[in-house]
């Protein structure tokens, strides 16, 4: 029998951005998605029966928008999806706040992907159920941290790991959330990127404060024989504001079975995709690939946080 008492709304009841974790909450996230990962392998549980998320997918999305689908459902719980917002009434000039504040009517908490950088915050303000935040523009993409560092912690070792992180490190929300959460793990971070697309400088100046080891480079020879893990990422081409800058550093890295000569013979190699030309189809049989694991385990982990945030067998709705 799952425990149902194990919340996370005591602490936390919105997942906006990881900052807003400790290292202990966190590992209460990653304990749990390992308690309840054989279901995710076609299992089934009552534990969410009765509960409904809503979906709000206002950016494309394959892997995060079907894995809370199926984290759910596998959970006993159903989903309602907002659809295309040609479909809804924000096409008729409906707001994100009043959006927000009519569909936590409807649901128990609320997956929200929106390209502004903030918007989960805001709707955290004007909603009466969970937000869970699935990516603001170049801002956060918190469940997707939480389910690297599980690969991580699965597939090599997460206390201390020396990890290089290639590619769009300016608009890539992934590495934004993921750097910080190293950081609580006394990771070794190697930031490899072109100049134009190095992390945010705040960042970096955060990290450095708070002791973390972190170096940054154009050129990823400079640590590929020495880290544990390669995470890579696309360049994302939609967020550039001027479409001949993207095309000065598109294809700047690119990982080939040749690479792989030159690698630790437990590198695992990861990736939030969709990736776009960045890992050769070559590699994918590699045993260092774990991508595709990786976005498997988007599941376990999504059924710990909605266990977390709605499973406490209290009303989800009315605030806290
Ligand atoms: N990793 C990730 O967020 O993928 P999707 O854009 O497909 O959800």
């Amino acid at each position: 029998m799952l425990n149902r008492t194990a919340g996370l709304r005591d602490v936390m009841p919105h997942v906006i951005s990881i900052r807003d974790f400790s290292r202990d909450e966190i590992d209460r996230i990653l304990d749990r998605a390992a308690e309840l990962e054989p279901i995710a392998h076609g299992g089934s549980s009552d534990l969410l029966a009765g509960r409904i998320l809503a979906t709000l997918f206002h950016e494309p999305s394959t892997r995060t928008r079907l894995s809370f689908d199926a984290a759910m459902k596998r959970l006993g719980g159903s989903v309602i999806d907002f659809g295309s917002i040609e479909g809804s009434a924000v096409s008729k000039g409906e707001n994100l706040a009043d959006t927000i504040a009519v569909v936590s009517g409807y649901a128990d908490a609320i997956v929200l992907r929106h390209p502004k950088e903030g918007a989960a915050r805001m709707a955290s303000e004007f909603s009466r159920v969970p937000i869970i935040n699935a990516g603001d523009g170049a801002g956060q993409h918190p469940t997707q941290t939480l389910l690297d560092l599980y690969t991580i912690r699965k597939e090599s070792t997460l206390d201390r790991v020396k990890i290089a992180i290639v590619g769009d490190l300016k608009y890539g929300r992934t590495v934004h959330s993921l750097v910080y959460a190293l950081s609580l793990y006394n990771a070794e971070i190697h930031l490899v990127s072109p100049d134009q697309l190095k992390v945010p400088e705040s960042l970096t100046n955060d990290l450095s404060e708070s002791g973390t080891r972190i170096t940054e480079t154009t050129d990823l020879d400079e640590v590929i024989d020495y880290v544990d893990v390669m995470y890579l990422t696309r360049i994302q081409k939609e967020r550039f504001p001027d479409p001949n800058e993207y095309r000065t550093v598109a294809g700047s890295y690119r990982i080939t079975e040749e690479t792989l000569k030159r690698v630790k013979d437990d590198l695992i190699i990861m990736h939030p995709l969709p990736r776009v030309d960045e890992i050769d189809y070559g590699v994918d049989s590699s045993r260092h690939a774990v991508y595709f694991k990786q976005s498997f385990y988007g599941v376990p982990v999504r059924m710990a946080i909605l266990s977390m945030v709605m499973g406490d067998g209290t009303a989800a709705t009315g605030g806290w």
